[in-house]
């Protein structure tokens, strides 16, 4: 049997762990490992490579992908469904392991439904896909947003300042509110609650009368915005659409330290994390994560587990339909949310 591997949507580390992985357990099953270029694209355009254990040897620590990655959605190319399934029988290819997030995911679930053979991996540092209780790359780009956190604390407690850091996430806030308890931020804002910006700056302004001389404030780029009373909740865009058509977060920390500092007085600044978030090495955590859903999706490849992705539930690694992973957003939990409300006020 051959398999196919892609990887799609936005970077993450721990994706070359997952592709030594398979590598690793299809020799086990006695299974071809076939790497295509650019995530669905590599199929649509049949530019792929075979997969051994040289050419995947000395990349468990490497962040990226060796494979290249796009949001290219073969459900919005004209013929896509057709092309890819005529590349499937050209090459000989009996099932598709694809490594992505809730956008690759959604369009391995329509593939699913449409008879092509296809199993899941969950990749995001969002965090957002449900059927896990994590993803991997999410403790990595928590690990970076919790040092940064903790640099802004020294320099905002230096300059008498107020410091808005602005992480990822999408529109979940699993990110900023691990960072900003890791960190000990000050005020945490997430796409779960909309923010009252009234409210942060009491906030501010009673921290600050009992003595405090700075504040770090964590911000998720998904975080909708109420400017004041009877005002409309907004979202922070820049204004330009990803290859996939969503909006492009980001630009709602610069918005909440200007409105801040008009409404405090603090002079306020802003610092903003992007993708240093998710470049780079995985940590421990994400290397071991990622290894074992590797395996694991190689498993359920060889086994004709198709449709499901691997999925981690409390220390076990499952799989789970890949319609459920992708039917909805995994949000921060009410439960959760109040754990982080006893310390952002
Ligand atoms: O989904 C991962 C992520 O890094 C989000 O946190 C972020 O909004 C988005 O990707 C950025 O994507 P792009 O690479 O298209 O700028």
């Amino acid at each position: 049997m051959k398999v196919a591997v892609l990887t799609g949507g936005g970077d993450c580390p721990g994706l070359n762990a997952v592709i030594r992985a398979i590598v690793r357990r299809a020799a086990v099953h006695g299974i071809e490992v076939m790497g295509l270029r650019d995530g669905w694209r590599g199929l649509l355009d049949d530019d792929h490579f075979r997969l051994t254990r040289e050419s995947t040897s000395g990349i468990l620590h490497r962040g990226g992908t060796i494979l290249g990655t796009s949001r290219t959605n073969p459900f919005k190319v004209e013929n896509g469904l057709e092309r890819v399934k005529r590349a499937i029988e050209r090459n000989g290819i009996g099932g598709i392991i694809a490594i992505g997030g809730e956008g690759t995911l959604s369009a391995a679930t329509r593939m699913h439904d449409e008879g092509v053979k296809v199993v899941g991996v969950p990749k995001t540092i969002d965090n957002d896909l449900n059927g896990t209780d994590f993803t991997f790359g999410f403790d990595t780009a928590v690990a970076i947003a919790t040092e940064a956190v903790d640099r802004l604390h020294s320099t905002a407690e230096s300059h008498r300042r107020v410091i808005v850091c602005e992480v990822m996430g999408r529109h979940v806030g699993w990110i900023a509110t691990y960072a900003g308890i890791a960190g000990g931020a000050d005020v945490t804002l997430v796409p779960e609650v909309p923010v009252d910006l009234n409210r942060v700056a009491e906030h501010l302004k009673s921290r600050h009368a009992t003595g405090r001389t700075f504040s770090i404030v964590v911000v998720a780029e998904g975080t909708k915005i109420k400017a004041g009373p009877g005002e409309k909740e907004h979202l922070v865009t820049s204004g330009a659409l990803d290859e996939a058509g969503r909006p492009r977060l980001g630009g709602v920390g610069a918005f909440i330290a200007q409105e801040l500092e008009k409404r405090t007085g603090f002079e306020t600044r802003v610092s903003v994390l992007g993708y240093i978030q998710r470049g780079g090495t995985p940590t421990a955590h994400d290397r071991v994560l990622a290894t074992r859903f590797g395996v694991h999706a190689c498993d359920m490849a060889a086994n004709g587990e198709w449709g499901q992705m691997a999925a981690l539930r409390g220390n076990r690694i499952l799989s789970c339909p890949l319609a459920e992973a992708t039917r909805e957003l995994k949000t921060v939990d009410k439960e959760f949310l109040e754990v982080a409300r006893v310390f952002f006020g």
